[in-house]
């Protein structure tokens, strides 16, 4: 039997970095999904097949000495068959592009977790939630699990990391403009120089803190009025902000400037270094937007809020 499940990428639409620092964050998913299809085989071994490589494994390796992208699915398949006689077969189809701030390690994540865990019996999606968090520690220790929660549960939400999440319910029919810096970056190495600004800069950063909280409380009031001229606005101020944390670059600036000429807003998404920013567009500007990026010759697609999240089959 075949188990399979599909979770969306994300964007992080305000206080990406701060979140880390317990400041809330919006978060979308977007409508570009990883699918992972899981079955049980005879033979005791776990094998993960993916267009970035495949691994092939004896049960209860340690974790820590497995140096491949494809850990997160081994430590879930080594979880799922501890007490089973079988073994497991994991294959992965990705459209999202990878390590380019778009969540696709958490989509993985969640969708691993649903589609190896469902193969034992029922499964919540908050359980599927906390496993899929539990393995994307296995490459990133100190997430604030905001990827993975909005990846499970779809849609726009809140998400600070004392309170959890919160979904907003509006449906803002706002689309973005996701253009891809291909410039490679690591997650936790941006979360480390951010942390050392902060050591050096604590007053700074702490005024950055607070002007961010009170940013993301206007947009909140924002997105329930539809006013996506001063949403873009915010977008604008939230760049500033990560300017002065020191996650920006030279050509990451250059494709904002294309952004926001162009469309509403526009800023870094993710970590930063490198990465994607994403253009706050809507039918007036979306297709001028993808010329302007296009022109340039910057990889850009457009993107559409996924409001159904994990999906199971
Ligand atoms: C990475 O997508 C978002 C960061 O805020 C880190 C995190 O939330 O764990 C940079």
């Amino acid at each position: 039997m075949k188990s399979k499940a599909s979770a969306p990428g994300k964007v992080i639409l305000f206080g990406e970095h701060f979140v880390v620092y317990g400041i809330k964050s919006i978060l979308c998913s977007i409508n570009k999904r990883v699918t992972v299809t899981a079955e049980k085989t005879k033979e005791k071994k776990i094998s993960i097949n993916s267009k970035i490589g495949k691994l092939v494994l004896q049960p209860n390796k340690s974790i820590s000495k497995i140096d491949s992208p494809l850990k997160p699915f081994y430590y879930l398949a080594n979880k799922a068959i501890k007490d089973q006689k079988e073994g497991l077969e994991i294959e992965i189809e990705s459209e999202i592009p990878l390590g380019a701030g778009l969540g696709s390690s958490s989509a993985c994540c969640v969708a691993g977790a649903a589609a190896i865990f469902k193969l034992f019996g029922k499964i919540s999606k908050e359980k599927i939630l906390e496993l899929a968090i539990e393995a994307e520690k296995t490459i990133y220790q100190n997430t604030s699990g905001a990827d993975c929660t909005v990846s499970t549960y779809g849609g726009l939400m809140e998400y600070d990391k004392n309170s959890g999440f919160k979904k907003i319910k509006d449906e803002p029919n706002f689309q973005l403009v996701i253009a891809n810096s291909n410039i490679e970056h690591s997650t936790e190495s941006m979360v480390s120089k951010v942390k050392e600004f902060e050591n050096k800069n604590k007053e700074k950063f702490n005024e950055l803190s607070n002007l961010e909280s009170k940013l993301v409380e206007d947009v909140l009031k924002l997105i329930k009025e539809n006013k996506i001229n001063e949403i873009g606005e915010k977008i604008n101020q939230n760049q500033k902000f990560l300017e002065e944390i020191g996650i920006s670059n030279e050509q990451l600036e250059n494709m904002i400037e294309i952004g926001q000429i162009s469309s509403y807003g526009a800023k870094i998404t993710g970590s930063g270094g490198g990465g994607c920013i994403f253009a706050l567009t809507n039918e007036s500007n979306l297709e001028n937007t993808l010329k302007e990026f296009t022109n340039k010759k910057y990889e850009c697609f457009p993107a559409k809020i996924d409001y159904k999240g994990l999906n199971t089959f």
